[in-house]
């Protein structure tokens, strides 16, 4: 079901609302591995924190329609965890930590500052 604005409705429980566009959608990899495993995880060398940051910084920001941040699971650059995604930009970002999310969210959602330190190696492999 589409709104008279064009949106789509979606019903959570019974209320129905639109659904906002989509306009920023953070990833960060949370993923954690058994013990021994020999691929590190992003989780436990601080996944989980930088989630809990963008988390925090959202609310801080007023939870910004169209915004939106999923943990999940091996984004592929293991070696370079925690990493993060920003779609629709398809921006990677590398070896995050708490205190760079205020950063990379003002560079995605507010165009100002720069977080190219904080970028992916363009040499690493995504396949
Ligand atoms: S465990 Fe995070 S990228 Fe693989």
């Amino acid at each position: 079901m589409v709104s008279a604005t064009g949106l789509k409705m979606v019903q959570c429980g019974l209320i129905m609302f639109e659904e906002p566009r989509i306009t920023h959608h953070f990833f960060v990899c949370t993923n954690e591995r058994p013990d021994g495993h020999p691929l590190p995880s992003c989780g436990p060398r601080g996944g989980a924190a930088v989630f809990a940051a963008f988390t925090r910084e959202l609310a801080r920001r007023g939870y910004p329609p169209g915004v939106k941040i999923t943990a999940s699971g091996c984004l592929t650059p293991c070696n370079y965890g925690p990493n993060v995604v920003v779609y629709p930009e398809g921006v990677w970002y590398a070896k995050i930590t708490p205190a760079d999310v205020p950063a990379l969210m003002a560079v995605h959602l507010d165009g100002v500052g720069t977080a190219g330190h904080l970028l992916l190696p363009e040499t690493v492999q995504l396949t």
